[in-house]
């Protein structure tokens, strides 16, 4: 048996070598296109436009079908749909000089049609291989409609809620963060970029995008080198190793140089550090906005972006309209214009466009792929694990399927609201709401409701939320009325679910809230509907964590289920009514007051902790609010209740070629199966610089039925200890470490050990 292999595997040696590699072939073939192309058209392939309509900023193409034919476009973006697709597809190789296919990139960001959770929705699950799922099905639908590039994964590691775009990311863990952006990449690209059913995924926004000043979006990003290294970078890095083919810039500075003309960045790091040999291309304009940043004219921005390592430029045409003249002046290279031309040709390349340009336009495929029920069904799956019950007094969850239910809220009916942000090409009507959910999955409940308020009574807010619709549909009764009829049917039922929250364009881009608790309408509502004593259960809608105190201390309970995605209602009523106990874990902390932030699990443990002391003057400490969260990161509750016992290290001293296995009991001790996230962090006691209390080293997913109990192994190595020192080097330091186990950051069984060298 043995022999064998080795003859096997010395016969696809010997045959490989035999023959050029994939990426050699690839090479000499852009070679050779290349050697036909003028300087025009090797500018023109930098070229990444929509065909018109504004996406997230202005439009500045024009005439885009000349361009075209004129091969001034290497890439469109914005457009969907087989046929469509094709016909723009057919510009390019049919009337262009050189016949080079098109890129079709879209925002394809938790599901094409098919929605899924928001990604911090999705993060909850705490789950690759649910999660790497949800991109498979994107990118089957999203090629199915022509599509062969997504914008997505965004992996930005983000701390502070008032930022909008929180919701498109991961949350705030380095660890979590890298997991699932591997997860993601795989998901989109598969392991054949060729096929017909993958897509270019692109990893942004590259980098440090979600540390903006304040919160506010596009704001600037300042930050030390050794928290960028160890705790904002490697998420990028994950997915640059887990084979991403491209990479955004992002909007912000880094060292006051913006990020897109950013040449320790995109070249210093991305391509000789980290060996990235894939396409980088620019945000939505973040070219020209260099000239707002303040270093210079379009010419020169453009120029200071292709030298630093940028190889396309999103919709603003500075390449297309200065490069050839910076060339004629010196100010370029031809070689940055080449490199930057090769790029964009072997992503085409490795899509398969040379061979075939019409391999995403499948009307066939469109048909039967997607939305399929297939699709819905893993979304109703996906989006029920995606939730995060932060509250349960009483275990007033699950409820009956029989009484009456007083159902309220400005989310409980709204079909506007289910899909969340930046779900470019779902259809909102397709998605399934709250009620609807609810009368389906309990059918033999007597399902009272009422709106019971508006999202925001601010007219002038809820306009600058509705760009893309009405999400906030003020109504025309007064407030008093409308709180009057929720009371009223509160009085006549058993228990009160208020569905409120934020509108899904309360969270993404340009979407920034100095105030993150529940908008005054809903408040008022709630408020009112305490009085009457009936239990209260708040299903949350929300892109970011919200502040919740006094909904935490007045409410019976609290399920946070973000943007569930076109399945949200039925996934809603799934949960509510028991038929799937609620596993999320908060993939970000949930301040107790937004003077808290940035609030999150690794903080350092500074010259003066503050350990809750009464009185206690000159800690690092407020005075009016604790250090703490209301829910810290990896926080979630079950309908189960678990328990952890018997943590065990099998050695107390690890080297640097050893390991060392953490073992722990988790028993669960209720009525029903769950699925519980069993997590270990650790904390380096002593390093040569500052170390953070806890860091998430790794999680185990555990399915546990009632009364059962598992031992949950985890193996530690030297890697697992390893950081940037001040001198930007990766080491692990000999020391003492201490190690933390359990359902969540704060929770924990604690053990120790040493390191040695
Ligand atoms: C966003 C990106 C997005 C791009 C294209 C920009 O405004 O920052 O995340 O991919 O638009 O839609």
């Amino acid at each position: 048996m043995k022999k064998l292999a080795i003859f096997v595997s010395l016969f696809l040696t010997v045959t490989l070598t035999a023959q050029p590699p994939a990426d050699s072939k690839m090479k000499v073939f852009v070679a050779a296109l290349m050697k036909k192309m003028t300087i025009d058209e090797k500018i023109g392939q930098l070229n990444l436009v929509t065909p018109g309509g504004a996406v997230t900023g202005s439009v500045v193409s024009t005439d885009v079908e000349a361009k075209i034919k004129k091969g001034e476009v290497g890439g469109l973006f914005g457009i969907t749909g087989p046929d469509r697709i094709q016909q723009a597809q057919k510009l390019a190789v049919e009337n262009s000089r050189l016949k080079i296919p098109l890129l079709f990139g879209l925002d394809v960001i938790h599901g094409h049609k098919t929605v899924f959770p928001i990604p911090i929705g999705l993060s909850c699950s705490w789950d690759m291989d649910l999660i790497e799922r949800s991109a498979r099905i994107a990118a089957i639908e999203g090629t199915a409609d022509g599509l062969n590039w997504t914008f997505s994964p965004m992996v930005d590691i983000a701390r502070d809620p008032r930022w909008g775009r929180v919701s498109e990311g991961s949350g705030e863990d380095p660890y979590l963060g890298s997991r699932i952006a591997e997860a993601m990449v795989k998901g989109y690209q598969g392991d054949d970029l060729s096929k017909d059913n993958t897509m270019l995924a692109c990893v942004k926004h590259f980098a440090l995008y979600g540390a903006a000043e304040g919160g506010r979006d596009y704001n600037t990003v300042d930050m030390s080198r050794v928290r960028m290294y160890n705790e904002y970078l490697p998420p990028y890095k994950a997915a640059v190793d887990a084979g991403v083919a491209t990479v955004m810039s992002s909007f912000n500075v880094i060292d006051g140089i913006p990020a897109t003309g950013n040449k320790w960045l995109l070249t210093d790091m991305l391509r000789k550090q980290w060996g990235f040999t894939g396409l980088v291309v620019s945000d939505y304009t973040s070219v020209n906005e260099m000239t707002n940043h303040g270093v210079g004219d379009l010419q020169k921005v453009s120029g200071l972006s292709l030298s630093a390592g940028l190889d396309m430029d999103m919709v603003g045409e500075g390449f297309l309209t200065t490069l050839k003249k910076s060339l004629t002046e010196g100010k370029v290279t031809q070689k940055a214009i080449e490199d930057a031309c090769a790029r964009v040709l072997e992503a085409k390349y490795k899509l398969g466009l040379f061979d075939d340009p019409y391999r995403y336009c499948n009307e066939e495929r469109a048909k039967t792929q997607i939305l399929s029920q297939a699709h819905r069904k893993a979304a109703r799956e996906i989006a029920a694990k995606s939730f995060v019950l932060l509250k349960n007094e009483n275990q007033i969850l699950p409820l009956k399927k029989t009484g009456k239910i007083a159902l309220v809220g400005p989310l409980a009916d709204s079909r506007r609201n289910m899909l969340g942000t930046w779900s470019v090409a779902g259809d909102w009507q397709k998605s399934v709401t709250v009620i609807e959910g609810m009368k389906s999955v309990a059918s033999g409940a007597n399902i009272l409701y009422a709106k019971g308020a508006n999202i925001s009574d601010d007219s002038i807010f809820a306009k600058k939320v509705n760009v893309f619709g009405v999400e906030i549909d003020i109504d025309k009764r007064s407030s008093e009325e409308m709180i009057r009829e929720a009371v009223d049917i509160a009085n006549q039922s058993e228990v009160i679910v208020a569905v409120m929250g934020e509108a899904a364009d309360m969270t993404g881009e340009a979407s920034s809230m100095a105030d993150i608790s529940l908008p005054e309408s809903q408040k008022n509502l709630l408020r009112a509907l305490a009085k009457t004593g009936k239990p209260i259960v708040l299903v949350l809608f929300n892109g970011r964590p919200m502040t919740l105190k006094w909904e935490n201390e007045n409410l019976s309970a609290i399920l946070d289920v973000w943007f569930g995605g076109t399945e949200s209602g039925n996934a809603i009523a799934d949960v509510l009514f028991g038929d799937y106990s609620p596993s999320g874990k908060l993939s970000m902390s949930f301040p107790v007051h937004v003077g808290q932030i940035p609030v999150y699990h690794s903080q350092l443990n500074t010259g003066r902790p503050y350990a809750g002391e009464e009185s206690s003057k000159f800690k690092s400490n407020y005075l009016d609010i604790p250090n703490e969260p209301l829910f810290p990161f990896g926080y979630g509750l079950s309908y189960t209740s678990f328990s952890y016992s018997d943590l065990k290290i099998d050695k107390v001293t690890l080297n640097t070629t050893g390991k060392i296995v953490a073992s722990i009991t988790v028993a669960n001790n209720g009525k029903v199966a769950g699925q519980e996230t069993v997590q270990l962090y650790i904390r380096d006691v002593v390093g040569s610089i500052s170390r953070p209390m806890k860091e998430l080293k790794r999680f185990a997913k555990v399915n546990l039925n009632a009364g059962e109990s598992k031992t949950v192994d985890f193996e530690i190595t030297v890697n697992d200890l390893k950081f940037y020192n001040s001198d930007l080097k990766l080491v692990a330091e000999p020391g003492d470490f201490k190690i933390f186990v359990g359902g969540n950051s704060r929770d924990v069984k604690e053990s120790a050990f040493k390191f040695v060298q």
